[in-house]
């Protein structure tokens, strides 16, 4: 008999996906230091090896060099009560932040934890209430700092002697060293910028705060590139910032937290999405337009984002997950995984894509291709069903219509079900039937269109939907039974509806 590796075995449970990132055991939250380092990508992100729940924050780490294939690291930073070095500023945990080559190494910045109070400089024993994951409800009581790791091979990391990097006193007038994180590092005409996500210190706005240095060591504080409204009304505290641009135009990538529900919008927790305007950078100032979000799903958050250094093209990754969901691996020995890559685009018109980049086309296996599917009734097409794969389906959008994923008949119906009305222009995803785990509706308005593609990404436990190449995407976690891997087509009640084309790419 093979004994299991007990560290392995979680690999190898029901919703542990095919393609998709997740930890090897243990709990994973956002993306971190997404990057291009000697010819592969690497994505590390918010781990916890010691049990599926949020703790002490360590740096887990996988690498790919197609998107397609991704391979398990060693953990690359551990939180200094934990760590060899017992280093001070890190003691309690090391937070978000992003991955830069500078001078042939890889070094990633990241936020370092240490609690001021009871638990804090002066005592060995941290309370791990204090711990403050969502940022929601930001105690007071952790100060934070900008500190370096770096790597000569991409896979050995050494904390740099001289963190932190950047240290605000508790006396600065513009910035709180509160709530103070998730560094993003980009250059430009021979500088370098960073900047963090940050709250005033009464805590009534959130702001973008801009760093910039000559050398990628000494950093000094150049001004408050963005801000929030005073009346929450675009939320409490913007997490994991970034700038994009394309041309002269800017897109910030913010995840802010605790935005009000609008209609049909920002129904999650938290959200994440972009703004697009200017950057001025003489005075550190990015004049924007509204904000808007990346997915009108459920589970999709903390996005970051990474430049290929030889193509220029840009890609992000976000959390596929919310805060306060169920994770209904957990008792599996894993918690969350991140969504596929998507590039980021701006289109001639200015609107911003996230497009599941073409890479993913390699792991397409069997394909099962119809032309002009007319169904008056749910209908099932041959060899189009699945639960890793891609779904491919063109639609003329003036017909409403659904297709229902991770489909089952069993002792309870399963169903992930995708709709569009045309005369409301309501796209709407239901779970309410998708099995264990959350359930709910999300919804967005879109208008019709003639030409419309909706492509689908199954992985076990998740689905993605692109429309029109990213102009609108949902995402959510689903946790059917293994079995319930039918696709049904179906026109709205008493109607029928003509699919122009459907695909589906089995990638197992
Ligand atoms: C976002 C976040 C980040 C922080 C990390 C902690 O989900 O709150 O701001 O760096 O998670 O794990």
């Amino acid at each position: 008999m093979a004994l299991l590796n007990p560290l392995e075995a979680a690999q190898k449970t029901k919703w542990y996906p095919f393609y998709h990132v997740a930890p090897p055991y243990g709990w994973l939250n956002d993306p971190n230091g997404f990057c291009w380092y000697n010819g592969e990508y690497h994505i590390f992100y918010q781990y916890h090896p010691y049990s599926t729940d949020w703790g002490p924050m360590h740096w887990g780490h996988s690498t790919s060099k197609d998107f397609c294939h991704w391979e398990h690291q060693p953990i690359a930073i551990t939180p200094g009560a934990l760590s060899e070095g017992h280093e001070w500023y890190d003691w309690d945990g090391c937070f978000s932040g992003c991955g830069v080559e500078f001078e042939g190494k890889l070094w990633l910045m990241y936020t370092s934890q240490r609690f001021n109070g009871p638990g804090g400089v002066n005592s060995s024993a941290p309370n791990p209430s204090d711990y403050n994951p969502s940022g929601s409800s930001g105690g007071g009581n952790v100060t934070e700092r900008q500190c370096y790791v770096y790597s000569e091979d991409g896979i050995h990391f050494t904390k740099y002697d001289k963190n932190p990097v950047i240290d605000i006193p508790n006396d600065h007038l513009v910035i709180a060293n509160i709530d103070f994180r998730d560094p993003k590092i980009w250059d430009h005409n021979g500088k370098y910028y960073c900047v963090i996500g940050n709250r005033i210190r009464d805590r009534s706005r959130t702001q973008i705060v801009l760093f910039e240095s000559e050398n990628f060591f000494d950093w000094t504080y150049k001004s408050v590139v963005a801000i929030s409204k005073p009346d929450y009304s675009e939320g409490t505290m913007w997490e994991c910032p970034g700038f994009a641009h394309f041309g002269d135009k800017y897109v910030m990538i913010i995840s802010p937290q605790h935005v009000p529900p609008q209609g049909y919008l920002f129904h999650n927790i938290h959200q994440a999405g972009y703004m697009v305007g200017s950057l001025d950078y003489d005075q550190g100032v990015f004049t924007h337009g509204d904000f808007y979000t990346f997915d009108y799903g459920f589970d999709f958050y903390a996005t970051t984002m990474m430049k290929h250094p030889d193509t220029g093209r840009y890609f992000i990754i976000a959390w596929l997950a919310a805060w306060q969901s169920r994770f209904c691996e957990q008792p599996d020995g894993w918690a969350n995984l991140l969504t596929i890559p998507r590039e980021l685009k701006m289109r001639e018109d200015g609107k911003v894509l996230t497009s599941p980049p073409d890479e993913l086309k390699a792991l397409r296996k069997e394909h099962f291709g119809y032309e002009n599917v007319k169904v008056d009734k749910p209908t099932k097409l041959d060899g189009v069903k699945g639960s890793v794969g891609e779904l491919i389906v063109n639609i003329d959008t003036k017909q409403a219509f659904s297709i229902e994923l991770r489909v089952g008949e069993g002792e309870k119906v399963e169903k992930t079900v995708f709709s569009y009305e045309p005369n409301e222009r309501l796209v709407t995803l239901n779970r309410d039937q998708a099995g264990a785990g959350d359930g709910g509706v999300r919804q967005f308005v879109m208008d019709p269109c003639e030409n419309m593609e909706w492509r689908f990404y199954l992985d076990r436990s998740s689905i993605e939907l692109f429309i029109n190449d990213g102009e609108y995407a949902m995402t959510t976690r689903v946790y059917p039974r293994t079995e319930s891997d039918d696709i049904v087509f179906a026109p709205a009640e008493g109607g029928t509806v003509e699919f122009k084309s459907v695909d589906y790419y089995s990638f197992v």
